[in-house]
């Protein structure tokens, strides 16, 4: 495995332009449209601008078919201020059919096992899809934003590709102020009280006190993540999920 220790050090907007530089149109930014993504996206659009060779701006979502109408709105944005084409990645339909037939629409809220069913099917699945497409991808990770991801590093090879989470050692007031400051786009359900978003029924607001992540899967105890980066016991993702089995 390589080891990336010296890249620990490089900027947010040096490591997008070594990674634009290196994988070309085989880098991608991962959105969900949040702010850390919204930051993200332009570094990379400088980054792309500045590149030695012609390159493209390339950012892809996970439609899990559950996300809230305010991302929609994001998307749009995103696609009018980059001009770049938002790569929509869906879950297959066979599977949610067939979770959705024996467990039905919401059965993220019947128990843990099936809440991860559902992340498994509609996002884990699909980005491991996504990545075979992919050398390298960058997400909007912060370590301030949980324990689980106190740790993460710059960059590191995950599943045999490169992934890069840039804004690792940003602050949330680093992030608001880059957002103030080129006066990027932000989702709107920020101005309602979310502090992190995902799907809409697994995310609500948060009250003033409360953890960043609090209002993610709100009803669960302990590990608050989907499976995309990290595995249901908060351990760093080594496999991309496997065969359909449900
Ligand atoms: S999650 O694993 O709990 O969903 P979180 O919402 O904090 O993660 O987002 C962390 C990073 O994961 C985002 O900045 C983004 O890079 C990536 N990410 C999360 N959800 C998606 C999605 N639906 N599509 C693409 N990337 C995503
Ligand atoms: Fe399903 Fe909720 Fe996970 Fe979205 S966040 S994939 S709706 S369990």
């Amino acid at each position: 495995m390589t080891d990336f220790g010296e890249l620990e050090h490089y900027s947010a907007g040096d490591l997008l332009s070594w990674a634009v530089d290196c994988y070309g149109d085989q880098f991608a930014i991962a959105s969900s449209f949040q702010k850390e993504d919204m930051v993200l996206t332009d570094l990379a659009s400088v980054a792309v601008a500045k590149a030695v060779s012609p390159r493209r701006l390339r950012v892809f979502t996970l439609d899990t078919g559950r996300l809230p109408e305010e991302t929609y709105s994001m998307m749009e944005a995103v696609r009018s201020r980059y001009g770049v084409t938002v790569e929509s990645v869906f879950p297959d339909r066979e599977e949610v059919e067939r979770m959705v037939a024996a467990n039905g629409p919401n059965l993220f809220f019947i128990s843990p096992e099936l809440r991860h069913c559902c992340c498994d099917i509609r996002k884990t699945r699909p980005l491991g899809r996504k990545l075979r497409e992919l050398r390298a991808w960058a997400t909007g990770l912060r370590r301030e934003q949980s324990a689980t991801r106190a740790h993460i590093p710059k960059v590191a090879e995950v599943d045999e590709k490169i992934k890069l989470n840039p804004l690792a050692d940003w602050t949330a007031s680093q992030v608001e102020q880059y957002t103030r400051e080129h006066g990027l786009p932000v989702h709107p359900l920020y101005a309602r009280g979310y502090a992190s978003i995902g799907c809409a029924p697994c995310t609500r607001a948060i009250q003033p006190g409360e953890p960043e992540r609090a209002g993610r899967w709100w009803w669960e105890q302990g590990n608050k993540e989907c499976g995309i980066h990290f595995d249901a016991n908060g351990s760093v993702r080594r496999g991309v999920a496997a065969q359909p089995d449900h």
